[in-house]
Parts: structure tokens; sequence; C-alpha cells
């Protein structure tokens, strides 16, 4: 329930509840539902409220982004965003740290599990940045989902391998996925990307949130291999997470040199949609990773407890 309501200037900025972001997520995967579900995809009469939903949480996290001038030409752009990648690098290093050299096999099985709400969807929001766009723009983003693909092979899909690492992780901690809380900092990690891609006036918006969330992943992707080796997990089970600190380092590359500079090049009047993109990203993502701690926390406790 919305307990309190927050206004700012008339407009009601107060954060969505745990109930809206799990009314969010369902809504948005019967938007991307398969073809065989298409009795489920949602009736226009619904969109009034999700709308609602969506219009309050983007104003809450408007509300949450310091008064700044944004860059007005690419260049100032790029050292505008390099800065951001490094502040956002520097914040998440002690959640990162302690996952690497010090979490149990629970902790890191329950991190896995939430990072199923960005990554077992994300082929489908890589097509989504795709729409509209026109040549090498189209061209990088067609590479990276080429990439998520599996280059064609089906056993090399990412959402396959993430699927069937997650579960095996699962497997070998005894966790199954009905005992694990989705809490709503990790929905939001979620939805932001989906209510992003599926909203098309927030399409630069995307790409600046795709770009901050690959360019980054690499540095997580590194921490959660050593966490892994350092409790033993099978290699078969690292493997998607060892081969995305290539694979998104590239494409963070590519969406920065080859989308969001063509972009602010040749369309100065989105970088700030391009800024905003970046800034809510980067304060979900931290909202995210301090939730998952918290949650860690009780997980070792609660195993402490029946010791
Ligand atoms: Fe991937």
């Amino acid at each position: 329930m919305n307990s309190k309501k927050q206004l700012v200037k008339g407009i009601d900025v107060s954060d969505t509840t745990l109930e809206e972001q799990k009314t969010l997520n369902s809504f948005y995967l019967r938007e991307i539902g398969q073809p065989a579900d298409f009795r489920e995809s949602p009736d226009l009469s619904e969109y009034f409220f999700i709308e609602e939903i969506e219009d309050r949480w983007n104003a809450y996290e408007a509300s949450r982004l310091a008064m700044q001038d944004y860059p007005t030409n690419a260049e100032d752009f790029l050292s505008w965003y390099n800065k951001l990648h490094m502040a956002h690098r520097k914040i998440v290093a002690p959640f990162f740290t302690r996952l690497a050299e010090h979490s149990t096999l629970e902790e890191l099985t329950f991190y896995i599990a939430m990072e199923n709400e960005v990554d077992g969807r994300f082929d489908d929001v890589i097509s989504l940045a795709q729409l509209g766009m026109t040549g090498d723009m189209k061209l990088a983003l067609a590479e990276n989902y080429w990439d998520e693909m599996g280059m064609g092979s089906l056993e090399e899909m990412h959402t396959v391998l993430f699927t069937a690492s997650a579960e095996k992780l699962r497997g070998i901690a005894g966790l199954s996925s009905e005992k694990i809380q989705v809490p709503s900092a990790a929905l939001k990690n979620g939805n932001l990307l989906l209510m992003y891609a599926l909203r098309r006036k927030y399409h630069p918006r995307l790409l600046g949130t795709l770009a901050i969330l690959e360019h980054t992943a690499p540095y997580r992707f590194a921490k959660t291999v050593q966490a892994m080796r350092r409790l033993g997990i099978p290699e078969d089970v690292i493997y998607y997470h060892d081969m995305h600190i290539q694979v998104d380092a590239n494409h963070g590359k590519q969406l920065i040199e080859r989308v969001l500079m063509t972009l602010a090049k040749d369309n100065p009047d989105i970088i700030p949609e391009l800024c905003i993109g970046c800034l809510v990203r980067y304060n979900v993502a931290v909202d995210y990773y301090n939730s998952v701690e918290a949650e860690m926390d009780k997980i070792t406790l609660q195993k402490e407890k029946e010791y």
C-alpha cells in the first residue's frame, strides 16, 4: 500500500510499493508474453492504471536527481558519462568486494537469483532498444542481440545459459526458487529496463540505462566469478558469468561509441534524456545492491540461528 503521499509542486512523487512493482512486473511480462499466451496480453483498458503507477515512479526517480545542467554537446556528454561511470564503480565496490571475498554459498545463490530479474528477459529488451533505429547504431544493437542469441546456437543463448546456471547453483545451495523472496528494489532493477523498453517515449533513457548497465557489468561479473571460484562452484555454472566479462565490455563500448555518441552528435537535444537514463539506472542499481546485501545479512543470520 502507498502509505505516505509525497507531493512536490502538486505532483505525487511517493515511491512505489512492493505490490505496485509486482503489478508492473506481471503486466510487462504479459506485454512480452509468448505467442501461445496471446490471450493473456493486456487489454487497452488496463493501461490507464499502469500508467498512473509508471508516472508516479518516474516522478519519484526525477525527484531524486540533483538539479544540474546537462551537457549540451557530444564531447561534454562523454566526459560527463565517464565521471558517472567511475562514481558508479566506486559506490558499488564494497558490495562486490564482499561478494567476491566473503559471501557464503547461500548469499551468492540469492544474488544470482535476483540477477534473473534483469538477465531473464534481457534479449527482449535489446530487441526493443533496436526498434526505430537506422544505420550503424542499429547494427551495433544487432550485434549485441546476436551475442544474446548465442550467435545462432540454442545451447549458447544467454537466457538459456543463465537460467541453467542459476538453477544448478540453487541445486548446489539447496535453495528452491519458491523460497526466494524478491525485494522491491530487485523488481525495480528489472522493471526499469522493461518500462523504458516498452514505453517508446523513454527510448533514449533506455539507451542511457543500457550503456551504464553493460559498461559496468564486466566488473560485476569478474567479482561474481571470483566468488564462485572461491566457493568451488563447477566451471559449467561459472561459464555464463565468466563469458560476460568480455562480452559486456564490448557491448558497453559499442553502446557508447556507436549509439550514445552518434545520438548525442546528431541530436544534442536528447542528451538530457540519455543522462536521465544513466542517472536513474545508477540510483536504482545502488538501491538494488543495498537491498540484496540486507537480504544476504538476513540469510546468514537465519542460518546462524539454525545452528
Ligand atoms: Fe548476455
